[in-house]
């Protein structure tokens, strides 16, 4: 039987990686975003994909979302809590507490709204898994990113919680912590930093690169294989893990 996916957040970035990538394997693919016109290119895009609006900072619309999804999947085998949003570049003490819940909110309380009305079809599936995504910034304190380190960190501790509860299930709980991804976001990174310090954005781009070991940017398309593999039967005896996949970043 195909894998039945759920990825939060696909439209657009490294989630619609996610989607192609399960999708290419035969699996049947659902994947939510807020994004309406994202949403109608992915459908064009990946034949039978199934896409659906979803305001991931609103528990109401979470609530209405898994059961759709799981009901027009015939089930859940792979659940990718692939959201998260960057927040504003600015200290603590400047940040405007309103941003520090939204980023929260769509991070961490709306994995772990995902997660709990997921788990009782996870636990019909011969295999499930979860996987979450963290960051580099889960690993490390990040500079003028207070909401966004402290939510990747609370990914980690939520990962682990999951394999633990749920190991006996036969459910696997992984995340995975990518550095600098190829792509638009990175790009508006890289613009708040080169703002709030002064510094070009050449400039910001070398310092990115220079806590690295391996100069370059993350592909995209690098991380959604390591989820299908996760996701496979050679996987099977990982849980419980953080996989960087980050150029042996040494710091944020
Ligand atoms: N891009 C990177 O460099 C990078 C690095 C490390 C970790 N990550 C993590 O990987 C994940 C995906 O990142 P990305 O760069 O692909 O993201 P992105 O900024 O490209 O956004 C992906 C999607 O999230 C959707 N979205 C935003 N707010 C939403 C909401 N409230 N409800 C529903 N959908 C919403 C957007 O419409 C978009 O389609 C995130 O958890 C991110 O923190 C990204």
């Amino acid at each position: 039987m195909p894998q039945r996916v759920l990825i939060t957040a696909a439209a657009a970035g490294i989630g619609r990686e996610f989607a192609r990538a399960f999708a290419a394997t035969g699996a049947r693919v659902f994947v939510c975003d807020i994004d309406l016109a994202a949403l109608e290119e992915i459908a064009k895009e990946i034949p039978g994909v199934i896409a659906r609006p979803c305001d991931l900072s609103r528990r109401a619309d979470i609530e209405a979302m898994v059961p759709d999804a799981v009901a027009r999947l015939g089930g859940l085998d792979v659940l990718i809590n692939n959201a998260g949003i960057s927040g504003m570049t600015l200290p603590v003490a400047d940040y405007p507490p309103d941003d520090w819940d939204k980023v929260v909110a769509v991070n961490l309380t709306a994995m772990f709204d995902v997660t709990r009305l997921a788990i009782p079809h996870l636990k019909q599936s011969k295999a499930g898994i979860i996987i979450n995504m963290s960051s580099v910034a889960g690993r490390f304190g990040f500079r003028n990113r207070s909401p966004y380190a402290a939510t990747k960190w609370g990914v980690i501790g939520f990962t682990k919680t999951l394999a633990i509860e749920l190991g006996e299930f036969g459910i696997r709980a992984n995340a995975i912590a990518p550095g600098a991804v190829e792509g638009d976001r990175i790009e508006r990174v890289f613009a708040g930093r080169a703002q709030i310090s002064g510094r070009t954005l050449t400039e910001v781009r070398a310092a990115a690169m220079a806590e690295q070991s391996i100069k370059a940017m993350i592909d995209p398309k690098d991380i959604a294989a390591l989820a299908v593999f996760l996701a496979s039967d050679a996987g099977k005896s990982i849980s419980g893990q953080v996989l960087p996949i980050d150029n042996d970043r040494q710091r944020t």
